[in-house]
């Protein structure tokens, strides 16, 4: 009887696990979901990316890398926020993204395509007077 209690409890922790796993795939898929579309519903491409790929360094709040550096660099001249430049240029922009800037990383054709790179340069540039 004790064998068949003890059998009994396998077969279930089972059923619940394998009930349990596809749940956690369906949140981590629609938490990558969220990042790359909701957030940047009705927004252009430029913004979009530029949140996927430069605002973990560049964004507000603490902590971001680009935005200190660039803090101490300009010791408040020009604005830390990389979207709040006037004065960058879209192929000054490639030039650094490509070829990486002190502490900011190289980023290839393979992690950020051509089309969203033109993307990023076209939406930081476009407050800039013509
Ligand atoms: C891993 C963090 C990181 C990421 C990701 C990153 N950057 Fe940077 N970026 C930096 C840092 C740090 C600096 C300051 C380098 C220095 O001069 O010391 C910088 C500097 C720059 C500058 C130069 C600004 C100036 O006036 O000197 C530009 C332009 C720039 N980044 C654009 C981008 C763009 C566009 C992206 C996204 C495609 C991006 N960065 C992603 C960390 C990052």
């Amino acid at each position: 009887m004790k064998k068949i209690g003890a059998f009994l409890v396998v077969v279930l922790a089972f059923f619940f696990a394998a009930k349990a796993l596809p749940a956690q795939e369906a949140v981590s898929r629609s938490a990558s979901w969220t990042t790359s579309t909701t957030q940047g519903q009705g927004q252009p491409r430029g913004y979009v990316q530029y949140q996927n790929y430069c605002s973990m360094c560049h964004g507000e709040g603490v902590g971001k890398p680009g935005t200190l550096a660039l803090q101490a660099k300009y010791k408040g001249a020009m604005p830390a926020l990389l979207d709040k430049r006037t004065d960058l240029t879209q192929p000054l922009i490639k030039t650094y993204v490509r070829n990486g800037l002190s502490i900011m990383p190289i980023l290839r054709k393979t992690e950020i395509s051509d089309a969203d790179l033109d993307a990023i340069a076209a939406y930081l540039t476009r407050n800039n007077k013509p």
